[in-house]
């Protein structure tokens, strides 16, 4: 099976997941990139489960819609009881690193306010410690240099993302270079430095749920 037809296997996977363990009603958290795309195209048959979606950028939005979604503003929503989304790269603890599609900000606020976090993903995005995947730091523009000069004290080489521009108007600097023995120190040291917006480690907040497909078929591995 190729990386394609893996995507697909596993977002087939958290339909199914969604369809067993979704209260009827309640508001569905949707992820950003192609196993999230893939999701979404599955989520289709079951939109009359739900009352709503929120979606983590406007190209999950736009997709959605186009299905018949009813889309949410995040703040008329209290509750979210199962978020599905895609990761760039996943550790044994699953803390893991997203943001390769630019959205992690928006990736990480629907996370914290969703009860569980089901990330996607084929088994190469499995990793014994992160940074292999250069670390997205999204940054208001005035401080790209500045947050620059900072991110390399701590041991990392950012790159700008020329031309990209995030949802939320901002820069990214990917970090390269990194060997993350200590996610949830990082996410916290890289998220106190001025103009950062935030990292793409998500570890202070980690997958509650991993789906993740091999040749052999789909696994479900749980935190805690
Ligand atoms: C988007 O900003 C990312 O966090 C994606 O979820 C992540 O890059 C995984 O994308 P793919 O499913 O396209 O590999």
């Amino acid at each position: 099976m190729n990386q394609d037809q893996l995507k697909a296997l596993v977002a087939r996977a958290a339909a199914e997941y969604v369809e067993e363990h979704a209260p009827c009603d309640s508001v569905i958290g949707v992820g950003t990139g192609s196993t999230a795309n893939l999701f979404i195209d599955e989520l289709g048959r079951l939109k009359d489960r739900f009352s709503g979606a929120v979606a983590s950028s406007e190209a999950s939005r736009v997709r959605l819609e186009k299905l018949g979604f009813r889309v949410l503003d995040l703040n008329e929503v209290s509750e979210i009881p199962i978020y599905v989304d895609g990761a760039d790269e996943i550790d044994p603890a699953l803390h893991v690193i997203k943001g390769g599609g630019a959205a992690l900000t928006r990736e990480k606020i629907v996370a914290a306010v969703a009860a569980k976090f089901v990330c996607i993903a084929d088994a190469s995005k499995r990793v014994e410690v992160l940074g292999r995947f250069p670390l997205p730091v999204e940054v208001i523009p005035m401080a790209r240099e500045y947050v620059a000069r900072q991110l390399r004290k701590l041991g990392g080489e950012p790159c700008w993302r020329e031309g990209v521009v995030t949802d939320n108007g901002n820069v990214i600097l990917d970090v390269h270079g990194l060997r993350i023995a200590d996610p949830v120190a990082l996410e916290s040291a890289i998220n106190q430095i001025v103009g950062v917006v935030t990292n793409g480690l998500f570890a202070a907040r980690a997958v509650d749920v991993l789906l993740v497909s091999n040749a052999d078929g789909v696994q479900r591995m749980q935190r805690g």
